[in-house]
């Protein structure tokens, strides 16, 4: 979603902007725009619908605008169509205040219709420029432009992560935050925010993260936080630890392909360090024994394919734990009244880690007396400041929109988390502990034998490319592992895909297959390995083409019903969707690649969905 960079220095700051933009390209937008400030030309604002490359190209890389200090944008349309006027920077009506928003501000028609009243003309359908014309008119009251922005904030209801420059306001940026990231990046003679930390990854790696309320100013040689009094805030900096190549292609077709092939390392660097002596320590979480023995109900949140882990969590850890533990949609969630009392405990499922919706159902079980424990990859991210108890995926900065090892990380530490909670409740065998705890070694090798046939999964997809309809279908943990499947098709390929519950076939969905139709069979679990083949048959005698997915043990007997088949290594069966989705990742990413989509930046599509 959208993109927030500023920037006070003394190096030309049009191409910084360009390219800490450019690093968040991932995120999705429709349009971008930058604002600089110098002496001479005081504050020039470009701006265009489109690529970033539109964008670079009209300045000529940036080289047409003079200064040191500016702030940069790349929008995703929530108020007003993707269009250069709605872009951000928005500049208020005497030129001297240019403004980069993210997030909605949910009463900006009142303060517009105030505004209008007295005489403020808008150029855009945006909420955002509704804070740029504010400001102005709190500034022109007031003189002074850190009281002028205090002012504004008392005003504007919603969320926001503001960058404002003003071109009496000669060597400093303003910051603000209220429930959209923002970062303060600490340089040599320069300093930046940032909604990203990729975005200035390239300068810095000291960083502290803006709070809700507080307000910032940025020189070259200084960073002051201040509350929602004004009054000032010491801030605790962080060292970022990602690598910057791992936030670039290195040699590979697509960010896509490049982290699905680096999912084994990720899932090492996420289980290793919590694997001791054979046992598994989760030495960054305060649970007590205590606790865990009188949590009585479990809920998993998340959205997307956070929630796709969650939906496979369940069934495994319903079984490693004997509590009911229930699976539920951020966004429905945080709306639906929720049994949440003291004995409840919430793990709240994030990549990013600022997922709107994610964030907001979270708060809520907490306010309702419920404890939550995170698993989130972005450091220092909202949900993770805002949790009772993170656990960090570690799996590195993940680039392409649709997910991969990010969900394979958290799949794994949720696997883990399961086996530490079922061992303290006693609900885990010493002999199930060991296995589990086993495989889950095992996993990254295994995976890596899976990755070793991406021959075969390219074959299939040039097989299967151009069909209009796709079904997976499955039982248990191959039902969860279906979803996933299904959702990176349809995301990246825009082939329509649903997955279903085998058992549910005969309830209507049976009623779609026809000659020729798709069915992706999931058959790698292995205790219902016989129900999936009957149900193979079933679409078959309806005419169905079936794709099978099973593991090298059951291949044999698949092959001789399903039309092709495709095999990974057996595990753990509690372990097996992990090795299974590998596959389902290379199909969609292979059959989208036939189709010639853009598969890092599929349509319509972003990274963290920062807005309900
Ligand atoms: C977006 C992304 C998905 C992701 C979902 C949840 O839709 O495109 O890949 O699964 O958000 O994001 P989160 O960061 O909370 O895991």
């Amino acid at each position: 979603m959208c993109g927030i960079i500023g920037f006070a220095g003394h190096s030309e700051a049009a191409p910084i902007l360009l390219d800490g933009l450019e690093r968040m390209e991932y995120r999705g937008y429709d349009s971008a725009g930058i604002a600089v400030r110098s002496e001479t030309k005081g504050l020039q604002v470009k701006k265009s619908k489109g690529r970033l490359q539109v964008l670079s190209d009209l300045t000529h890389g940036g080289a047409d605008l003079e200064g040191n200090l500016g702030i940069g944008h790349t929008r995703w349309a929530t108020h007003g169509e993707p269009s250069d006027v709605n872009a951000h920077p928005h500049v208020s009506s005497n030129g001297q205040i240019a403004l980069v928003h993210n997030g909605i501000i949910e009463n900006y028609l009142e303060i517009k219709e105030h505004l209008m009243k007295l005489g403020v003309t808008f150029k855009s359908d945006t909420d955002s420029e509704v804070v740029a014309q504010l400001l102005e008119y709190h500034y022109n009251e007031c003189h002074n432009m850190l009281e002028a922005v205090g002012r504004v904030l008392r005003r504007i209801e919603g969320s926001y992560a503001l960058g404002i420059i003003c071109a009496d306001y000669p060597n400093a940026l303003i910051a603000a935050r209220k429930d959209a990231p923002l970062l303060l990046g600490y340089g040599k003679g320069e300093n930046f925010i940032a909604s990203d930390v990729t975005a200035i990854l390239k300068h810095t790696r000291e960083v502290s993260y803006m709070d809700d309320g507080e307000i910032a100013v940025i020189t070259p040689d200084s960073i002051d936080v201040f509350d929602d009094e004004l009054v000032p805030v010491t801030k605790e900096h962080h060292q970022v630890n990602w690598d910057v190549t791992a936030a670039e292609k290195g040699g590979y077709p697509h960010f896509m392909f490049k982290e699905i092939m680096e999912q084994p390392e990720a899932i090492r660097k996420t289980v290793s360090p919590r694997i001791k002596g054979e046992r598994v320590v989760l030495d960054d979480i305060s649970m007590t024994q205590e606790y865990v023995k009188n949590i009585s109900r479990i809920f998993i949140i998340a959205c997307g394919s956070s929630y796709h882990v969650g939906m496979v969590s369940k069934y495994n850890w319903e079984k490693m734990l004997r509590r009911p533990v229930e699976v539920v949609l951020a966004s429905e969630f945080r709306y639906c009244d929720p049994l949440v009392d003291d004995h409840t405990l919430v793990i709240v499922i994030s990549q990013s880690g600022e997922t709107l919706d994610t964030m907001a159902a979270m708060r809520e079980a907490q306010r309702r007396g419920g404890r939550a424990l995170a698993i989130v990859n972005v450091v220092g991210s909202s949900i993770a400041r805002d949790a009772d108890d993170v656990l960090y995926t570690w799996a590195g900065p993940e680039i392409a929109v649709a997910t991969t090892k990010a969900y394979s990380t958290q799949l794994a530490l949720m696997d883990l988390v399961g086996l530490y909670l079922g061992d303290l409740l006693g609900t885990v065998s010493d002999s199930e502990y060991k296995a589990i705890l086993a495989g889950i070694q095992e996993l990254p090798e295994k995976m890596q034998k899976v990755l070793e046939k991406t021959a075969d999964i390219q074959y299939f997809a040039s097989r299967y490319f151009n069909h209009n309809s796709i079904f997976f279908i499955g039982r248990n943990v191959d039902y969860a592992m279906g979803m996933e499947g299904s959702l990176k098709l349809k995301e990246i390929s825009y082939i329509h895909s649903e997955a279903y519950a085998s058992g549910e076939l005969k309830h209507g969905t049976i009623s779609l297959i026809e000659q020729g139709t798709l069915v992706v069979a999931l058959g790698t679990y292995a205790p219902l390995f016989d129900k999936a083949m009957s149900n193979v048959v079933e679409v078959k005698a309806r005419g169905a083409e079936v794709l099978a997915l099973t593991t090298d043990e059951f291949r044999e007997k698949m092959e001789k019903t399903a039309d092709s088949t495709i095999s990974v290594p057996s595990i753990h069966p509690i372990l097996q969707p992990s090795l299974g989705v590998v596959p389902l990742q290379l199909f969609a990413y292979y059959v989208a690649l036939q189709r010639g989509c853009d598969i890092d930046k599929p349509r319509n599509l972003a990274k963290s969905v920062t807005v309900e």
